[in-house]
């Protein structure tokens, strides 16, 4: 029986950071987890596209299922048409699952859907229910979800690849999104992801985000561990 459900060992780790793996050496993954265990990551963030949603394709949930990690599984699910496949996903082992209202005709039913499902790592554990919204996307579409809803994931980026710039007007989006969740009394963990480096992490983390993505900038090829430790300390600035 798990002490804590994800949803709370999520929040007592606030500020912090969730590191995407698609960048690391897939073929050593086990050590890759393992660099970023030693540096006090509790998150690791795995971006799933679909060659549908997104121009290119990544992973599925055998990938998932095979992360073997007690780190957080924070699965981006960046495709069409989730509420048929978001199963395959929790069933895999995902901890967090946000997914995009941008490719789904009906993200509240997909919410309501995650609600009734199994965390398939410990039962007890719960499964921490998120939406992530493009740059692009009107923040509008978050009001009739916001009773469902525990996480907003804004991207910085659109989505498709790691390495792109970080787009500014994601500080007034985060801002937006926070007097939203305030004037709904709603306590709901803001994630931005997309574009954060070494030079603007500590910008990000002063606006008062709870979660900071970022991949590209830890797997860089060279020092992961230095960046990952790096990073961690510059959310807490
Ligand atoms: C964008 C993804 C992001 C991205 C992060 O499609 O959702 O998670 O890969 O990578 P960096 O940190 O390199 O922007
Ligand atoms: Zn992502």
């Amino acid at each position: 029986m798990a002490e804590q459900t994800a949803l709370k060992l999520l929040r007592a780790s606030c500020p912090t950071v969730s590191v995407g793996i698609l960048t690391a050496d897939l073929l050593a993954l086990g050590s890759e987890l393992a660099l970023l265990e030693r540096t006090g990551v509790k998150l690791v963030h795995i971006d799933v596209m679909d060659g549908c949603f997104c121009p290119v394709m990544t992973v599925g949930p055998p990938f998932i299922k095979a992360v073997k990690t007690p780190l957080l599984k924070d699965v981006h699910l960046m495709i069409a048409d989730p509420l048929e496949k978001i199963a395959d996903y929790v069933a895999a082992g995902a901890d967090i699952i946000t997914f995009h209202p941008e490719g789904c005709a009906h993200p509240h039913r997909v919410l309501q859907q995650m609600r009734n499902m199994t965390n398939a790592n410990d039962p007890a554990r719960g499964l921490v229910r998120g939406v992530a919204l493009n740059p692009g996307t009107p923040l509008e579409v978050l009001k009739p979800l916001l009773d469902e809803l525990d996480l907003v994931l804004l991207l910085a980026v659109n989505p498709g690849w790691g390495g792109q710039k970080f787009t500014p007007s994601t500080f007034d989006r985060i801002a937006r999104v926070r007097q939203m969740t305030a004037d709904a009394r709603r306590e709901i963990l803001l994630m931005v992801d997309g574009g954060i480096t070494r030079a603007n992490t500590t910008e990000v983390a002063r606006t008062g985000v709870d979660i900071i993505v970022t991949g590209s900038a830890v797997f860089d090829g060279k020092a992961a561990e230095e960046n990952a430790r790096f990073m961690m300390e510059a959310v807490e600035l």
